[in-house]
């Protein structure tokens, strides 16, 4: 047998009292893929942070090819080639591919000056060792959330990362850009890269990883040979230690008035002809692949993105939508595909997040009432299930899981006349899926339209009254509850058509 790339011994990591991790460990062997399983917060994220160096470790052992580190840090780990690609991508937008793929490293010539030649044609050589087809020359903010991923690989392979940890990296993918990212994980451990496969998704983790641990509230339960487990319930069922039925929870909710419409909206090169509406205690699924424009026009809803045509009518009045506030003052919520970028001020706490939109609601007048924002917000926290500390924690330190709670707890406060959900349970573990589904159901009962977009085909099925598919920017069908099922979802989103019953 050959000698494990990395060893953690009895990891423990405490925050300020709280213990995230509780003696955890972990082999790394070369030419493997580990998964790292666990229900939000239990500590998968900390341990990968240790292991990079982001966070010190409170006591436990790190060994690489069996010397003990140190003290480690950023610095040494990348030394060392372990890269992480973090939840949160890591990439300027306002920079090219290859400037992205050498950032800090660039080649330079004589003075110091970059040597673009060279860097291009760099970029472009590792991009083909990764069968990654695009042009180093292109900007990265032109690029999907997948193919920014690809660069950060990329870059990772650049710089000779023997370990390559991945926290979650399909949460935003499309199927097939998912398969894409799987076959690349292939290639690496074909390559001899150790890669720790992080993941709610458990068809991924049985698909690429040969080994699995299984974490739960910082604790170390069980490390596995991914061919001793016997499926997706054996391994969800360590992961929770408690049965999970009634998954979806759907209940059948009487239908008010038309809420909101829209009448032939169109953005050019993005969208155009989209035409629908959403009753009162609705919930319209809106379907298709990554880039339909799916998520454009709940920007568009939302005041993010101007429209080049088209009506909006909200209770059957028209109205002109410029800007969040204006969306925000006309009942509109919006819960965003990508909390970073679009949701979160992650350097505020916990409730000021939750608190965000709902100032109006909670100050008679200017200022803010602190007891009766804290009473509120303490109410979601428990409904929702989020684990913190406190609620004067930053947003920032809570899980990937938990703070998508805290986005849908605002929304939840606000009480809005329509909703918009982009992906409601990204980053969301099984078991806290249970808990965001009923409230998205509660809410539907109290009278909100919703709109719910999403990739998972399971959660359209589960959730969906009525809905939508998307394929290039066009609504290529609508389907009624009884016909919502995986296949017409699946053949409508490719631009097909519906099987005839
Ligand atoms: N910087 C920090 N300060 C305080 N607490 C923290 C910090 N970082 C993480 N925690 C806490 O440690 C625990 C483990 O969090 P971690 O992010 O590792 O979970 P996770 O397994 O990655 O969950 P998810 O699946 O939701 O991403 C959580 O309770 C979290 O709130
Ligand atoms: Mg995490």
């Amino acid at each position: 047998m050959s000698t494990p790339r990395l060893q953690l011994n009895h990891i423990t990591k405490e925050f300020s009292g709280v213990k995230a991790l509780k003696g955890v460990s972990l082999t790394l062997m070369p030419g493997s893929a580990h998964g790292l399983v666990g229900e939000n917060g239990a500590g998968k994220s900390t341990l990968i942070k240790i292991l990079t160096g982001a966070y010190a470790k409170t006591s436990g052992e790190i060994i690489y090819e069996g010397k003990t580190i140190e003290g480690m840090n950023p610095k040494k780990a990348k030394e060392l080639g372990i890269h992480c690609i973090y939840q949160e991508l890591n990439i300027a937008n306002h920079l090219s591919i290859a400037e992205n793929i050498f950032l800090g490293e660039q080649p330079t010539k004589m003075l110091g000056l970059i040597d673009w030649k060279k860097m291009n044609s760099d970029a472009q050589a590792v991009l083909s060792s990764l069968q990654i087809e695009l042009d180093p020359k292109t900007m990265a903010g032109e690029l999907s959330i997948a193919q920014k991923q690809m660069i950060e690989i990329a870059r990772a392979i650049s710089q000779n990362a023997n370990v390559l940890i991945m926290d979650e990296p399909t949460s935003s993918l499309s199927e097939r850009e998912t398969e894409v990212l799987l076959s690349l994980v292939e290639k690496l451990k074909s390559k001899g890269v150790s890669v720790i496969y992080v993941s709610h998704r458990m068809p991924e983790i049985f698909r690429v990883c040969d080994t699995v641990t299984i974490l739960r509230d910082g604790t170390y339960i069980q490390t596995l040979p991914v061919d001793q487990i016997d499926g997706t319930n054996d391994l969800v069922q360590l992961m929770v230690n408690r049965k999970l039925e009634d998954f979806f929870g759907k209940t059948e909710v009487p239908l008010k008035d038309i809420v909101i419409e829209t009448r032939k909206l169109r953005k050019d090169g993005i969208f155009k002809d989209i035409s629908f509406s959403v009753r009162g205690g609705e919930i319209l699924g809106v379907a298709g692949l990554v880039g339909s424009g799916r998520t454009e026009i709940a920007e568009a809803l939302f005041g993010v993105m101007s429209l080049n045509e088209g009506e909006i009518l909200i209770d059957g009045r028209k109205v002109n939508i410029k800007s969040p506030r204006e969306a925000i003052s006309n009942g509109i919520g919006f819960v965003t595909e990508n909390r970073k970028e679009t949701g979160l001020v992650l350097k505020r706490s916990v409730m000021e997040n939750i608190s965000l939109a709902n100032l109006s609601l909670l100050s008679g007048g200017m200022f803010v009432s602190n007891k009766k924002e804290k009473e509120i917000a303490n109410l979601y926290k428990q409904k929702l299930n989020i684990k913190t500390a406190n609620l004067e924690q930053r947003i920032s330190n809570l899980s990937g899981g938990n703070q998508q709670k805290a986005i849908l707890a605002r929304w939840m406060i606000q009480k809005p006349k329509v909703l918009i959900l982009d992906e409601p349970c990204r980053g969301v573990d099984v078991g806290a899926k249970t808990d965001i589904y009923s409230q998205i159901t509660e809410m539907a009962k109290q009278g909100t339209a919703i709109i719910m977009i999403s990739s998972e085909v399971d959660e359209i099925v589960g959730m969906s009254d009525r809905v939508i598919v998307m394929h290039e920017g066009e609504i290529s069908g609508e389907l009624s509850r009884v016909d919502i099922n995986p296949d017409n979802i699946i053949n409508l989103a490719f631009g097909g058509t519906v099987n005839a019953k």
